[in-house]
């Protein structure tokens, strides 16, 4: 190390003794928390400008912590690249802005997430891009929509809240056939229960901040896909400033190592909940794709492993009674959001499609006596004796 005592102590606070000279591998892989990076040479620099991946510039275009993590999500998503951001409507807006352009269409299922519908239905008409929205089933339905300008198509399976799936053949079939960048959201099924791409989507996305943090303790998102189509979704990233910060990639990447033991406990009490659900005479109605009684259950077979912790149930009496049971609720939390450990209730009405037209909400099948189950990880008979009891009291 340099000896750097005879330095001024101005000096000496913003540089110490000199950079100390270690090598370490620490098991748990560290928070570069760094906003910029220096050089040994300029020529080490200008191999950033020849698309040297292995030198970082600066912390919005890339850092090694987020890297890290961008690793073991194209793992899990079985493909090579993959870029993560500040949030999921982060990964969402980078991704949808780096295939269109005025003029252009987009193609979406008629039951989004509302941030990303509110993206689509509002924002994008203004800048020129038309977005038809359609049935997510209905193939049929997405031909009488296609043209010559649709560009890309945006789907989400299960759908959010009622568990639409999307049959990932057909899409991608559809999407090959005109030529469209295919996007499916994975948020829901994580990619411990399905990989969308391995059907031949193009890209898959994600709200990092359900599933992958898994604590709900951090907002982050996800793409993954192509090293082509990755790259230039990189570039939206790069100018939108979307990127990750990275001590918050470190709780990400914190969460992803449990994601598969997670998953199998969110699918035994998704299932389980499901099944209490739809024998109890108050509940009208169930969502799961586990359920034989869904009616897209043999499709959810055939491309799922898993059906997931989210369950979504009608209760008898309408929007009221759907409050009351939620001001019931003693342990599962009355909260938005999904996919932590601690499970929550939320009534869609109320939060996520929250400003729906009621032909929206028709054309989307969501009822006003809906209530959405995010299972966490807590043992099973006592999630069932919650419900139990809140049924019970209305
Ligand atoms: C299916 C789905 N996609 C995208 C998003 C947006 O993610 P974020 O809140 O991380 O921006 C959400 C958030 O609830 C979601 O449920």
């Amino acid at each position: 190390m340099e000896n750097r005592k005879n330095k001024d102590k101005s000096t000496i606070a913003v540089h110490g003794l000199g950079r100390p000279k270690i090598s370490v591998k620490p098991v748990n892989p560290p928070i570069i928390q760094s906003t910029n990076f220096y050089y040994d040479s300029t020529e080490q620099m200008k191999r950033f400008h020849t698309g040297d991946k292995s030198v970082f510039v600066y912390s919005r275009y890339d850092n090694p912590t987020i890297l890290e993590v961008e690793g073991h999500i194209a793992g899990l998503e079985n493909t090579d690249k993959a870029l993560i951001f500040s949030s999921g409507l982060g990964a969402v807006s980078s991704t949808v802005f780096a295939f269109v352009k005025q003029g252009d269409e987009i193609l979406a299922g008629d039951t989004l997430y509302g941030g990303t519908f509110d993206l689509l239905k509002e924002i994008l008409p203004n800048l020129g891009v038309k977005v038809n929205f359609f049935d997510s089933r209905n193939f049929t339905e997405a031909e009488s929509l296609v043209n010559k300008n649709t560009k890309l198509i945006f789907l989400e399976s299960p759908t959010n809240p009622n568990l639409k799936l999307t049959d990932f053949e057909e899409a991608a079939d559809f999407s090959n056939r005109h030529n469209l960048i295919s996007v499916m959201d994975n948020t829901f099924a994580t990619p411990m229960n399905q990989n969308p791409l391995d059907y031949g989507f193009n890209l898959v996305l994600h709200s990092g901040s359900k599933y992958f943090s898994g604590n709900s303790d951090v907002i982050c998102g996800a793409v993954a896909g192509s090293d082509e189509l990755i790259e230039k979704i990189w570039q939206y990233r790069k100018l939108f400033g979307t990127i990750l910060d990275p001590s918050a990639g470190f709780l990400m990447l914190k969460g992803i190592k449990t994601l598969a033991v997670r998953v199998a406990k969110h699918n035994e009490n998704g299932l389980k909940i499901a099944e209490f659900c739809e024998s109890h005479p108050k509940i009208e109605k169930v969502h799961y794709p586990g359920l034989p009684s869904h009616p897209q259950h043999s499709l959810a077979k055939k491309q799922m492993r898993g059906f997931g912790g989210m369950v979504t149930i009608e209760l008898k009496g309408g929007q009221e009674t759907a409050e009351r049971f939620m001001d019931n609720l003693e342990l599962i939390l009355n909260a938005v959001s999904l996919g932590g450990v601690e499970s929550l209730a939320t009534m869609p009405v109320l939060t996520t499609q929250y400003g729906y037209t009621e032909e929206e909400l028709k054309k989307a099948e969501i009822s006003p006596s809906m209530v959405r189950l995010s299972l966490g990880i807590e043992y099973s008979d006592d999630l069932i004796a919650d419900i139990k009891q809140a049924l019970d009291k209305i």
